[in-house]
């Protein structure tokens, strides 16, 4: 029998803050008292874990296959395209092993946040809990993040192949 084919893919995301917009992260609302613009959700956690599934499958990005240009994704909710990466990736024979992830946000702390963030990723991406891991960063006051004019997502996923029996 031959061994599992493991992938790992990489995302990255951004998106500037603005008041009056929700602030939502993995899904999750996160009272403050600005949020994240942007054509979709702007949920920038969400879109970072789409394209590190993506990358790790080799299936392009997160703007292939939802253009914002297309009316279809607009105010869409971005845990659909989350579920949409991962459909797309299993349909190829892979099985997500394992999600990790980092939000930069200098405010407001996100920490009581990460279980329902979890949670939420976990059920949308048909994986355990333990698998799914959410951390988050301030930039330290430096730089569009750290000054509170944007927020960043990195996130790494790990595939695995199981090759046919036989
Ligand atoms: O960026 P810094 O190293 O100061 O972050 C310290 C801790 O604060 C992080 O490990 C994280 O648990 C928490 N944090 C948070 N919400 C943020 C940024 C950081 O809960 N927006
Ligand atoms: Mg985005």
């Amino acid at each position: 029998m031959s061994a599992s084919e493991y992938r790992t893919g990489l995302g990255w995301d951004a998106h500037r803050t603005a008041p009056g917009r929700p602030l939502i992260l993995g899904g999750v609302a996160i009272p403050a008292p600005f949020g994240l613009e942007g054509h979709s959700d702007a949920d920038v956690l969400a879109h970072a874990i789409t394209d590190a599934i993506l990358g790790a499958a080799a299936l392009g990005d997160i703007g292939m296959h939802f253009p914002d240009t297309d009316p279809r994704w607009k105010d869409a909710g971005s845990l659909g395209f989350l579920r949409h990466a991962s459909s797309l990736a299993r349909e190829r024979g892979f099985d997500l092993v394992n999600v990790d992830s980092t939000v930069i946000l200098e405010r407001p702390k996100l920490r009581d946040y990460r279980t329902a963030i979890r949670e939420k990723l976990a059920e949308t991406l048909g994986l355990a809990l333990d698998r799914v891991s959410v951390k988050f960063k301030t930039a330290e006051k430096v730089g569009p993040v750290g000054e509170g004019r944007s927020a960043e997502a990195q996130a790494i996923v790990t595939l695995r192949r199981v090759p046919d029996a036989g």
